[in-house]
């Protein structure tokens, strides 16, 4: 089975599994200091705490670890409106862990995107004021890669006294973040997008300017109070790794993506493979494409012993919902159903690539050929 869903989660860097099987064999809660079994624990989070904060150029001390950028989404926002009065803003294409707090307390307002999925700087621009509560703007997207511009939507935001949430889940190990250079209030990571394990993330919350952010589950205190909870001490150790690795690593992995999406596109250009996005916006790991008279679905289907890939996000997919985020650059009904997107990244052999590519395209020959025959296959969706 050939691996092309890195953006659903990657695989775990082997030096990572190392890391992680090394620290499940210590025990100790790293807040019972009273003896030195308990101390040795909070050393190593510690030591796995300044791995991540540097991964963002942030302080130790500005890094609380949560369960996954779900939970660290969920705090921010939460955590921000309990203190704050007003609309939290959010992008077209956030993430349901950004979309669904902000609204079921309905409090989201929605900024458009332009055709190419980047936010409409002007639009953001008009629409925050000194009451808003919040602005939250994911780094990269989920879907198609897409990379919003950090830098300029935290000076919108610095200069009205507004907080900015970032989540960086599916930037942690690809972009360059520097959360005092950008303005960032909060920002979230998840250890599972950037070769660390699931169920490990984290939330940076600024100390200076300091973030207003009130607690929204109680417990023992733990982590600045804003996350209680034993935590996750091997999680954390093997995070801290991967935060290392994903900054020695960045630019060798680039690299490799852009060489490996670029071989795969001209091999799938033999069946008309059309980009969703442009190249210049997106990560190069990213391929949201869409093969004109296919469903993506039963293209899935066709290929579902040999590619692993995804239609959108897993997120859609358990919800069977059509992407709002392409939706969001306008893509209509016909164009949504006929997208998947490809993610590929540091483990993925070129060889595979090739093989991907091969099945891929004999797949859609001969789905192309069925429909003309009249013959849509029965595990196909209806025609879109
Ligand atoms: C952009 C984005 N935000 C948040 C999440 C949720 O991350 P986690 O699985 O760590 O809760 C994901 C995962 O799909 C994501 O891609």
């Amino acid at each position: 089975m050939i691996y092309l869903d890195y953006n659903a989660s990657t695989p775990v860097d082997p030096l990572v599994a190392e890391a992680l099987v090394d620290a499940l064999k210590h025990v100790g809660n790293a807040a019972s200091t009273d003896h030195a079994v308990g101390a040795a624990a909070r050393a190593r989070v510690e030591d796995a705490r300044a791995e991540v904060a540097a991964l963002i150029a942030a302080e130790p001390e500005e890094v609380l670890f949560t369960s996954g950028a779900t939970e660290s989404d969920n705090i921010a926002i939460l955590g921000t409106i309990a203190r704050r009065a007003g609309p939290v803003i959010v992008s077209a294409v956030e993430h349901p862990a950004v979309l669904e707090p902000a609204r079921r307390r309905g409090r989201a307002a929605v900024a458009p995107v332009d055709a190419a999925g980047v936010v409409d700087l002007r639009a953001l621009d008009e629409a925050v004021t000194p009451a808003t509560a919040l602005v939250s703007v994911m780094a990269a997207n989920n879907e198609t890669g897409v990379v919003q511009p950090l830098e300029a939507i935290g000076a919108i935001c610095a200069e009205r006294g507004v907080p900015f949430h970032v989540d960086a889940a599916q930037a942690g190990a690809r972009l360059a973040i520097n959360v005092e250079r950008m303005n960032i209030t909060l920002l979230s990571l998840s250890a599972h997008k950037m070769y660390g394990p699931p169920g490990v993330g984290a939330l940076y919350v600024s100390r200076r300017p300091r973030a207003k952010v009130t607690a929204v589950m109680w417990g023992g205190g733990h982590e600045r109070g804003l996350r209680p909870g034993t935590l996750n001490v091997p999680g954390a150790v093997a995070f801290g790794v991967a935060a290392r690795l994903a900054a020695a690593r960045r630019d060798e992995d680039e690299v490799r993506a852009r060489q490996l999406s670029a071989r795969l596109l001209a091999a799938l250009a033999e069946v008309d493979a059309t980009r969703n996005v442009p190249a210049e916006v997106a990560l190069p790991h990213t391929l949201s494409l869409r093969f004109p008279g296919v469903s993506a679905r039963a293209l899935l289907h066709a290929v579902n012993d040999r590619v692993a890939f995804s239609t959108g996000s897993a997120c859609a997919t358990i919800k069977d919902q059509p992407s709002h985020v392409l939706a969001a650059q306008g893509l209509d009904a016909t164009a949504i159903a006929q997208s998947v997107r490809l993610s590929l990244g540091r483990f993925t052999p070129a060889e595979d690539v090739d093989t991907a590519a091969r099945v891929i395209v004999a797949a859609v020959a001969r789905l192309r050929a069925l429909n003309a025959a009249g013959l849509v296959p029965v595990w196909a969706s209806p025609a879109p």
